[in-house]
């Protein structure tokens, strides 16, 4: 795969190989991430960095990664602060910002949105999270971590047995990590959702048809069984019809320390995209697992700056110049990586 100048919209776009390639740069990117070399390789560059649904972590690490390169950000939030309140098209948007722009990371909550505005963009667009399609740069900072944790047990990504639990018919990034792991072999998908909620065929025929095994169930503790890794997600609400109907799905699935210890094994990887809705009422991922070892969540958000910095990098062509300009910091790091 060319990364550069190259649009992120899908991560159909990948193959192993260039999965590889993103994870050795971030690899890489971790002097500058656990902020011990600053550089400056995308000085006088401008991030375009345009989220129309609600978001923290994606925006804030997009925006910290080019920063961290040494680039300026500038940000549109909502819909209704910018042009398209008031009618303009994608196409227009895309024409007046790819002007101003470097480079362009988009979500919006429609589907195919972010591909119809790259295709009008001057400058290269990510997908950051389009409806309830996809959010590739999620899945591969899902995947790196997948790898870094089976691997500090002795395994690897193939043959791995992975629960995805809760909302699999909206959630975008499920979406994106089932196809990412259809790359690998003899994955176990071990589907846990309600009916009306299991993941939808198309993505089922990808996974089936690339020889994997699925099992589906509606059983949170028999889901689970037996899984090296439980990736638990939130009931995408603001996708469904009405809040009625999301609401009869909401607290179906709570993972806690005890259904963990009853049926996983001691050294059972637990992740979630995030934001888990901590709401009493939902909770499908309760903060009594906080202590435990082997909950990856923040490791999950911190890998999420490696990654998106290996993407800029790539696409801007620059990952060889990124020491030219580095240096050691002068300030006081507090410890945390
Ligand atoms: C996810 C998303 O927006 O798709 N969040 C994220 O980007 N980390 C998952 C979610 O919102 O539940």
């Amino acid at each position: 795969m060319n990364f550069v100048g190259s649009h992120i919209l899908s991560v159909s776009q990948f193959d192993r190989s260039a999965i590889e390639q993103v994870f050795d740069v971030a690899d890489d990117m971790a002097p500058y991430a656990h902020r011990q070399r600053v550089t400056r390789v995308l000085e006088g560059a401008i991030l375009g960095n345009m989220f129309f649904e609600p978001s923290t972590r994606t925006r804030v690490s997009f925006g910290c990664a080019w920063n961290l390169l040494g680039g300026e950000v500038r940000e549109t939030t909502e819909v209704k602060t910018s042009a398209i309140a008031k009618g303009e098209s994608f196409y227009d948007t895309a024409r007046v910002l790819s002007g101003y722009s470097d480079m362009i990371v988009m979500r919006h909550q429609q589907e195919g949105s972010v591909e119809e505005f790259a295709s009008a963009s001057r400058v290269p667009v990510i997908n950051g999270g389009d409806g309830a399609n996809e959010h590739p740069s999620q899945a591969l900072l899902d995947l790196y971590t997948i790898r870094k944790e089976m691997a500090a047990r002795g395994k690897g990504i193939d043959q791995l047995r992975i629960a995805l639990v809760g909302d699999l018919r909206y959630g975008r990034a499920v979406h994106s990590l089932c196809k990412l792991l259809s790359l690998y072999s003899d994955i176990q998908f071990m589907l846990v959702s309600p009916p009306e909620l299991r993941l939808s065929d198309e993505y089922l025929d990808g996974i089936r048809t690339a020889g994997h095994q699925v099992i589906e169930s509606g059983d949170l503790q028999a889901g689970i069984r037996g899984a090296d890794i439980l990736y638990v997600t939130r009931t995408q609400e603001e996708r469904f019809p009405s809040q009625q109907d999301a609401d009869k799905y909401r607290g179906l699935f709570r993972l806690n320390q005890s259904i963990y210890t009853e049926n996983c094994e001691p050294n059972t990887v637990i992740m979630h995209p995030l934001p888990r809705d901590s709401r009493e009422e939902a909770n499908e991922l309760d903060n009594d697992l906080n202590e435990n070892p082997n909950l990856a969540i923040f490791r999950q958000t911190d890998n999420g700056v490696l990654i998106r910095m290996a993407l800029f990098t790539l696409i801007l062509d620059v990952v060889h110049q990124v020491e030219q300009t580095a240096k050691d910091v002068n300030w006081y790091t507090a410890k945390r990586f």
